[in-house]
């Protein structure tokens, strides 16, 4: 193993998710197993033009492994998009004896990295940190399992009161332009219709399975609408919609909103976060650079960074039928 990087420095950026302080945990630790000296850097970029650093030790990442949020704290910076900006935290790196950075973050993040690696060959290696799950070369981002079980959950309490009025009820879930916490929570929680940015199957099409389902003896419904959706309505104006349209339903609308980013990851999210920030480091270690690691049947893999940020992680359109068929 070429052992030329000396410093590794850490940062989470962009939106938190559950998991990232597990993957901090790890790359902290995987640097103390071969003695190699770890910096954390706070609130992603503009912690790095502001040289808000932080010696970490193994002993640094203590009982966090089962925290939601990030000790590192998050930021999205507008000052590191400028190259003034990136000038004073390459200055910063290069003060501090920094050799190469592992960037836990979503595309925004990575691009950052891309940007400044084209400006100052300076050695990175992406770790997915999203609910979204909108990442190419990966299967799953960090915090992504987690947020589909808080929404599920959500959901599920949700049911016992629609149930009760007999009320309809639209649920917003996060996913920015990407469907994929909608359709999973959505068959998890078995919604009556799930509404995704990469289907649209129009409102007549709603109206009519919302019908069918009444006249088949459902008394209550659940629509799950990701917040990317391109039905041209948001969340309210559909429901008004429904409402307008259909006098038998009684409709409600409950937006689930930051609530998902929080809370203790799960064993998924844990798992995956120990062995994501492994492989950062021990690429890094290796020479390599401009990689994101993530999970492809199982394996942790490595993706060009321009490519994970270019590329559509594509959503799985088997699920949509079998959403389809279990609203029968
Ligand atoms: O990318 C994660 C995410 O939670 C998206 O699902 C959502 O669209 C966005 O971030 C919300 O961002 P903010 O925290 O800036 O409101």
């Amino acid at each position: 193993m070429i052992k030329s990087i000396k410093k590794i420095a850490v940062m989470t950026s962009g939106g938190d998710a559950p998991g990232m302080n597990a993957a901090i945990r790890s790359v902290v630790r995987t640097c103390a197993y071969y003695q190699i000296e770890c910096i954390g850097i706070y609130r992603g970029y503009q912690g790095m033009i502001e040289a808000d650093f932080v010696t970490m030790t193994a002993r640094s990442v203590n009982n966090i492994i089962h925290k939601g949020g990030t000790i590192l704290k998050s930021a999205r910076s507008k000052e590191f998009r400028t190259a003034e900006g990136r000038k004073k935290a390459h200055a910063n790196l290069i003060k501090h004896n920094i050799d190469a950075l592992v960037v836990i973050g979503g595309d925004g993040s990575f691009t950052g990295s891309v940007v400044f690696n084209n400006e100052y060959g300076f050695p990175a290696v992406g770790i997915p940190g999203t609910i979204d799950n909108d990442i190419y070369g990966t299967s799953h981002t960090l915090g992504y399992d987690t947020a589909l079980n808080t929404a599920m959950d959500a959901i599920d309490k949700i049911r016992d009161t629609a149930s009760s009025h007999n009320r309809l009820f639209f649920v917003e879930v996060m996913g920015r332009d990407a469907g994929f916490i909608a359709l999973n929570v959505g068959v998890g929680a078995g919604a009556e219709e799930i509404l995704i940015p990469e289907e649209d199957l129009g409102l007549e099409r709603m109206l009519e399975s919302l019908k069918k389902s009444k006249s088949s003896g459902k008394s209550s419904s659940i629509v799950v609408v990701a917040e990317g959706d391109k039905s041209g309505k948001n969340v309210y104006q559909l429901a008004n919609y429904v409402e307008e349209n259909m006098d038998e339903y009684e409709v409600r609308v409950s937006v689930l909103g930051h609530m998902q980013r929080g809370g203790s990851p799960s064993c998924f999210d844990r798992v995956l976060a120990s062995r994501l920030g492994v492989k950062a480091v021990e690429l890094l270690l290796e020479g390599k650079t401009n990689l994101m690691v993530g999970l492809q049947n199982n394996e942790v893999i490595a993706t060009d960074l321009e490519k994970a940020i270019k590329g559509n992680n594509d959503i799985d359109m088997e699920l949509l039928r079998v959403s389809d068929i279990m609203t029968t």
